[in-house]
C-alpha cells in the first residue's frame, strides 16, 4: 500500500477516534442517569455555590470524587455517577493541589468555612488556597451551602450532627469559662481524662510542639494561647483561650490525655477541627506537652499512671535517664 497525504490522514483519524472512544465512550456508556442512594436534589443556594466553585476554578485544585484506587485518602465512599445527576456541568476535576471534596459536607460547621473562605490562613496558618474575599458574604455563602452538600444525604447526616452540638457548645460558651470547660471535658471519655501525656517534655518536644503549632493553630488559638487569632473574628464559639484551663488544674492532675483526645477528634460542633487524618501519634503528645508548658506552666509528661506506655523495652528500662521536666509547677 501506498503511502498517500489522504491515507495518512484516514489512518490518523482512525487513531483518533479509537482513543477517544476508549477515554471518552466507553466510560460513558457505564454511566447511569438514575441519581444514587445518597443523591438528593440541590437547594436554589446550592446551586449558586455550584456555579460559584465551576466559574472560580476551584476543581484546578480540588476533586469531586474517589476511585478505588484512592480509596486509602480517607473518604467515605467511592464516588457513582449518579452522585452528580443535575449537577450541570459536573467539573470533578483531576487535580488535588488541596484535598478531595466529595464528602466535604459536614466535616467543618459553617463558621469554619466563612473563615476559611475569607482567608484560608486563618483556619490552616500554612494553606495555599487563595482568599475568596473579594466574592463577598452572599456568595460565600451559597459556596459554603454548596460545599456542605458535597455528599448528598451523607453529608446531610453530618451536618445534623454539627448543628446539635453546635447548639450544646455555644450555650456552654455563653455560661461563662467554668460551665464551657465543664462541658468541653464532658465530651471526653474518662479514660482519657485519667491519663498524663506519656513523652517526656523533653526540649526538642517542645520545639517541635512549637513548630506544628505554629503551622496549624496559631491562627485560632493564637500566639499567646489566648484564643485571639484572626479566626475568632467569624468563628463562634471562638477558638478556646487556653488559660482558662488553668481552673482545671484546681482539682485535677491530669490535662495530657484531655489535650491529645480533643486534638485528635476535634470538638464537633465547633470549628476546632479534628486532627487524627493530618498528625501522627507522636506530634499530638508533642503539642499536648506544648501547650501545657507553654501556656499553663503545666506538665503531666512522663509521670505514673502510664496508661499507655510510648515505648516499653523491659531490659533496657533499668538504664533510662528521665530528662528534668521543664515548667512543672514550683520550677
Ligand atoms: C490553588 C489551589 C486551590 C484553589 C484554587 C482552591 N483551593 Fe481549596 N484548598 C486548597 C488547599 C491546599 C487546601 C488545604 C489547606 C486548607 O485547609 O486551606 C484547601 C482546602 C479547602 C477546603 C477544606 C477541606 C478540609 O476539610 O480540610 C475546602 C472546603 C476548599 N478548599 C474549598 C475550595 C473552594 C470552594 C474553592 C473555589 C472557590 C477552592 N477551594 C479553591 C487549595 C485550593
Ligand atoms: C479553626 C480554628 C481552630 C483551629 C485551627 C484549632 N483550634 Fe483548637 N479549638 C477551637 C475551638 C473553637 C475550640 C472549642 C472552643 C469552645 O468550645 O469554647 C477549640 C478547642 C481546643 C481544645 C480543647 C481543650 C479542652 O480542654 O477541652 C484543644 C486541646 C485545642 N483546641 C487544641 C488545638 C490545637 C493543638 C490545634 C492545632 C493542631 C488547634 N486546636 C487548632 C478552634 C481551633
Amino acid at each position: 500500500m501506498k503511502m498517500t497525504p489522504a491515507l495518512l490522514i484516514v489512518g490518523a483519524l482512525m487513531v483518533f477516534w479509537a482513543s477517544s472512544f476508549i477515554i471518552v465512550g466507553l466510560p460513558s456508556l457505564t454511566m447511569k442517569d438514575e441519581p444514587s442512594d445518597i443523591w438528593r436534589q440541590l437547594t436554589p443556594d446550592e446551586q449558586a455555590g455550584l456555579r460559584l466553585y465551576v466559574q472560580n476554578g476551584c476543581s484546578y485544585c480540588h476533586s469531586r470524587y474517589i476511585r478505588i484506587n484512592d480509596w486509602d485518602i480517607g473518604a467515605e465512599r467511592i464516588a457513582q455517577s449518579g452522585d452528580y445527576v443535575g449537577q450541570e456541568p459536573a467539573i470533578l476535576g483531576t487535580e488535588r493541589t488541596g484535598p478531595d471534596l466529595s464528602q466535604e459536607g459536614g466535616e467543618h460547621p459553617d463558621d469554619w468555612h466563612i473563615s476559611h473562605f475569607n482567608n484560608p490562613r486563618f483556619t490552616s496558618p500554612i494553606s495555599l488556597m487563595p482568599s475568596w474575599k473579594f466574592l463577598g458574604a452572599e456568595k460565600i455563602r451559597q459556596l459554603t451551602a454548596f460545599v456542605q452538600a458535597m455528599g448528598g444525604k451523607m453529608a446531610d447526616s453530618r451536618m445534623k450532627r454539627q448543628n446539635h452540638y453546635k447548639r450544646a457548645a455555644i450555650a456552654a460558651f455563653e455560661a461563662g469559662p467554668d460551665g464551657n470547660i465543664t462541658w468541653l471535658h464532658s465530651q471526653v471519655p474518662e479514660v482519657w481524662r485519667k491519663m498524663p501525656n506519656p513523652y517526656p517534655a523533653t526540649e526538642a518536644s517542645l520545639l517541635r510542639g512549637k513548630r506544628i503549632y505554629q503551622d496549624f493553630c496559631i491562627n485560632c488559638h493564637g500566639p499567646i494561647g489566648d484564643g485571639q487569632g484572626m479566626a475568632a473574628l467569624q468563628t463562634y464559639p471562638p477558638p478556646l483561650n487556653f488559660t482558662t484551663l488553668r481552673r482545671h488544674l484546681v482539682e485535677n492532675k491530669y490535662i495530657g490525655g484531655i489535650f491529645y483526645y480533643q486534638i485528635m477528634n476535634g470538638v464537633t460542633g465547633t470549628a476546632m477541627p479534628y486532627f487524627k487524618k493530618h498528625l501522627e501519634s507522636e506530634k499530638i503528645w508533642d503539642l499536648s506537652n506544648y501547650l501545657g508548658v507553654t501556656f499553663l506552666g503545666f506538665t503531666d509528661a512522663n509521670t505514673d499512671p502510664r496508661g499507655i506506655d510510648a515505648a516499653y523495652e523491659e531490659e533496657w528500662k533499668n538504664n533510662y535517664q528521665a530528662p528534668e521536666l521543664p515548667g512543672q509547677p514550683g520550677k
